[in-house]
């Protein structure tokens, strides 16, 4: 385990040094809505601008070369980040979201069925439910929802009484973008498994936080994005396993996802590209790759420890703030992640005046409409912890909102 430096961490992010006002330094704590990105990813995607841009698989000119072996090294990297040893098991899409529409839209099409079941969870983002929405009202699936426990955890027992009702397809996120939960997802596949389901992660939340390997959860199909790990927007990942991906139609037809093609007909071409219609967001993928190596080089077992330090003692400290609810407090494993509310005052204010104070929160649904209907409130503020985060940040949240409580009283 490397030894972790918050402080020389810090330094790799330019973003983390500005005012957000005149003498308000930033206090960035919203690394779940997007996280910030170090020098090496934005360098890595400049440098390919400036010495590599070609276009992929398509010349045998040096850059079009260059641009291509760039682009695999860093599907390699991300597939190996998720412990997985096949790179064309990793599609690049556009983000999670992209991913699950992916799989909703080839596998569900092709292989689900009028009345066939699917499981979904109350704590979904709105990206592991509307997908499935659209495909259940297409084909008349029955979508059925493993109910969140007052404590913030999946009820497990109602889950193995869906099971009962032999599922085509079991979609979870891995790690709940508003509570903080982390699901036991290795648990949850192989009951889902034995059941004969198809198996979904949103793992949006989980791979940037977290080891996370595909091996060893023995998910079928897993969505990520690269902005939660450091990396840029417009690039995300879908693993699918190889003999599933095989099996189904290309999703976007164009450029690139054909091997043949005729005035009435084509051929699809093989994994991964597939999937990759058009010309892809190429500079964002190599970007990908370096924030993929920036979190290996300090380990994700050892930023895992860190935030977990942090949150625990974020909500050690925000508890003492009167009429603070913290929504799913008791969890049984919670990632660096707390939504709450403040008796009286509306999320949306609290955000404000934390923005006032240089705190960047998220106000709102958080993309979970159905998960905030389940604890009655229509919104909550977010507070979110990454590797860069500091306990004066904590401090300075805490006192902030004493002040907002101070303000309303
Ligand atoms: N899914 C992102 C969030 O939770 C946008 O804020």
């Amino acid at each position: 385990m490397t030894t972790f430096n918050v402080d020389k961490i810090r330094q790799d992010f330019p973003i983390l040094g500005i005012d957000v006002n005149p003498g308000v330094p930033l206090v960035y704590l919203d690394s779940t809505a997007t996280a910030q990105k170090p020098i090496s990813v934005i360098d890595a995607m400049d440098d390919y601008y400036r010495t590599s841009n070609g276009n992929i698989h398509r010349g045998v000119h040096y850059l079009a070369e260059r641009a291509t072996a760039l682009y695999e090294a860093s599907r390699a990297k991300v597939a190996a980040f998720i412990g997985s040893d096949k790179p064309k098991e990793l599609i690049f899409t556009r983000n999670a979201t992209e991913s699950i529409n992916l799989v909703a839209n080839s596998w569900g099409r092709a292989f689900l069925a009028k009345d066939d079941v699917v499981i979904l969870t109350e704590m979904e983002h709105h990206s592991n439910l509307v997908p499935w929405q659209m495909l259940a009202e297409e084909k008349g699936l029955r979508l059925e929802f493993i109910p969140v426990t007052d404590d913030g955890d999946l009820d497990q027992m109602v889950f193995d009484q869906l099971l009962e009702q032999k599922p085509k397809l079991v979609a979870f996120a891995h790690m709940s973008n508003v509570l903080g939960t982390i699901n036991p997802a290795k648990a949850m596949i192989a009951k889902a498994k034995r059941a004969g389901a198809v198996t979904v992660v949103d793992a949006a939340q989980s791979v940037p936080h977290f080891s996370v390997s595909v091996k060893d959860l023995d998910v079928d199909f897993m969505a990520f994005s690269a902005h939660k790990m450091l990396g840029p927007t417009g690039v995300g990942a879908l693993y699918g396993r190889e003999e599933l991906l095989d099996k189904m139609p290309p999703y976007m037809g164009g450029g690139d996802m054909i091997r043949k093609v005729y005035l009435r007909s084509f051929t699809p071409n093989e994994l991964p590209w597939k999937f990759e219609a058009g010309t892809f967001c190429i500079a964002e993928a190599i970007g990908f790759g370096a924030a993929v190596d920036y979190l290996s080089a300090i380990g994700m077992d050892t930023i895992a420890e860190y935030e977990h330090k942090l949150v625990q003692s974020a909500m050690i400290k925000m508890k003492t703030i009167p009429g603070l609810e913290i929504m799913g407090e008791k969890a049984a494993h919670r990632g660096g992640v707390v939504s709450f509310t403040l008796q009286g005052i509306h999320p949306h204010d609290v955000a404000q005046i934390l923005d006032q104070n240089g705190i960047a929160v998220r106000a709102g649904h958080h993309c979970a409409m159905p998960l905030h209907d389940r604890f009655k409130i229509p919104a909550s503020s977010r507070a979110s912890f990454y590797l860069y985060n500091t306990e004066e940040e904590i401090n300075h949240l805490v006192i902030s909102l004493q002040k907002v409580v101070k303000m309303f009283s």
